[in-house]
């Protein structure tokens, strides 16, 4: 029998991209589908969205969603059905889904993103005739007011469905004043401490972990750090007392978009077998970056510019990385003072240091697929996909041991590299002194060789695909679907 889910993200390739999360949500309805599972994946109407639907028909409509009008309107995602929330007044907006020109949150997010919720749950709960789901999976604090709605005020013609909550990254939480709660159109009882109260505002994210049936996270690992308080980011508390009902399911890569032996972006594909035509996107790739030439170590870094990964640490660590010998390509966005800086970094070290600021698909190929090393010195990572992509293409991954980065990459110690099972190099704790050793020891490995090329072999052999991770997320719905009955 087929289970029937409803997906509810604020992003999802191929239509809307801002991070991670939409590489997942835009990879998950395949990844389930071998194992019973149809994934309707429910996106907000932006801009590109909407264009990317052809006649869009109304299924449904509001005529007061927080107070604006909304239409329920279905297309497909690459070939998954697909739903969207046409509500012009507050998603047709040029731009960011979440920031306008400037950067800053769009002032009216709570309410879009409850109104997101809301029609969410209407959806998921069945008032929509003909359209029936056996479980709710909301991505983030943005889909998360669905499960809330869903708990304390479900659709009169609805029934009851289980859920399941994500946290892609607990830095985001969705925290507003307590003057939006009459706005939610939610009852009295649900401004509880196990409702959506928290701290004396209203908590988006906060609301969704109280009402799922189950919590996952997208490592093991960080499903254990948010237990503590400098990752669980005031939420630990609540994570703690849910106990086993949450769980850590690594994210895995859409191999159809990220395969070196069939990526057009790169000037030579390769495979396990021919990591030595690497050499010729190496060279594209100095090109492009107007860097030297040169058969030394060419590091790579592709990001977000944002405290969380740890680029401030990075910054310091650049004379050190030209010091001994390595280049390095950043193509990155985020935090003005960081692009700055590493505009300035690029004019001090000519030839060695190529700084590209904007967001490029394309070139984040062409990096994997010719650099040598990806650096990823995150302070937390929930799970991370720049290092997955890394090990797919022989691009070394150096990464901080933390979350996803600590369960993905195999650290070349002694015994891992004479085991012939290391993939990368890890260090503790993100600071000057940890990630300038981690540079060095990346730097002598990648002078050596053999050892090298193996930790690049073993990379590329191993299995990230969504094969397993796609089942157990399969076999969790099931689970929660038959426990409800
Ligand atoms: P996060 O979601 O926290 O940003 P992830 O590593 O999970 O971190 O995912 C980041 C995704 O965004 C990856 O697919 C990465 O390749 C991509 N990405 C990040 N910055 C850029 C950029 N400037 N240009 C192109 N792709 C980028
Ligand atoms: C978040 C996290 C990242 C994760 C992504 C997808 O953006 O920061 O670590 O890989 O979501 O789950």
């Amino acid at each position: 029998m087929t289970i029937r889910v409803l997906s509810v993200a604020s992003e999802a390739v191929p239509l809307v991209k801002t991070g991670g999360l939409a590489d997942v949500a835009g990879a998950l309805p395949a990844a389930v589908a071998p194992h019973g599972v149809e994934m309707t994946t429910f996106l907000p109407g932006y801009p590109a969205v909407m264009k990317a639907l052809s006649r869009p028909r109304a299924l449904h409509v509001w005529d007061s969603l927080l107070g604006e009008r909304a239409r329920l309107v279905s297309g497909k995602i690459d070939g998954h059905p697909l739903l969207v929330l046409d509500a012009p007044a507050f998603f047709q907006r040029e731009g960011n889904p979440y920031v306008d020109s400037s950067g800053r949150d769009w002032a009216d997010n709570w309410r879009r993103f409850a109104a997101f919720g809301r029609a969410a749950a209407d959806v998921g709960g069945g008032a929509v005739r003909g359209r029936t789901f056996a479980l709710v999976h909301a991505h983030d604090w943005q889909a998360a007011m669905a499960l809330a709605y869903l708990r304390f005020s479900p659709p009169e013609s609805g029934m009851r469905v289980p859920s399941v909550m994500t946290i892609h990254n607990m830095a985001f939480q969705g925290h507003y004043g307590a003057d939006v709660f009459p706005a939610l159109g939610l009852p009295p009882h649900a401004w509880a401490m196990d409702g959506v109260e928290y701290h004396g505002g209203v908590g988006f994210l906060k609301a969704g972990l109280e009402a799922a049936s189950m919590i996952t996270t997208v490592s093991p690992t960080y499903a254990r750090e948010i237990r503590t308080p400098q990752f669980g980011m005031g939420l630990e508390g609540l994570i703690t007392s849910r106990g086993d009902r949450v769980r850590g399911i690594v994210n895995g890569i859409d191999t159809a978009q990220w395969n070196p032996a069939t990526d057009i972006q790169l000037s030579k594909a390769f495979g396990q077998l021919s990591i030595g035509k690497r050499v010729t996107n190496k060279r594209a790739l100095e090109a492009e970056f107007g860097l030297d030439e040169g058969d030394g170590p060419l590091f790579v870094v592709i990001t977000r510019l944002t405290w969380q990964k740890g680029i401030d640490v990075l910054l310091e660590c650049i004379d050190h990385l030209v010091g001994i010998g390595g280049r390095l390509a950043l193509l990155g966005s985020g935090d003005k003072a960081m692009e700055n800086a590493f505009h300035a970094a690029a004019m001090r070290h000519p030839g060695k240091v190529g700084v590209r600021i904007g967001y490029d698909e394309g070139l984040s190929h062409r990096m994997q697929g010719g650099g040598d090393a990806i650096l990823v010195p995150s302070r937390f990572e929930p799970c991370g996909l720049t290092q997955l992509y890394g090990l797919a293409y022989g691009c070394v991954p150096v990464v901080a041991r933390t979350g996803g980065l600590a369960d993905t990459v195999i650290d070349a110690n002694l015994a891992a590299v004479m085991g012939g099972v290391a993939t990368g190099v890890q260090f503790d704790g993100v600071s000057y002194a940890s990630l300038a050793d981690a540079i060095s020891r990346a730097v002598t490995l990648y002078w050596q060789g053999d050892t090298w090329r193996a930790m690049q072999r073993a990379g590329m052999k191993t299995d990230f695909s969504w094969n397993r991770s796609g089942k157990a997320y399969a076999d969790l719905y099931a689970a929660l679907i038959a426990e409800d009955q």
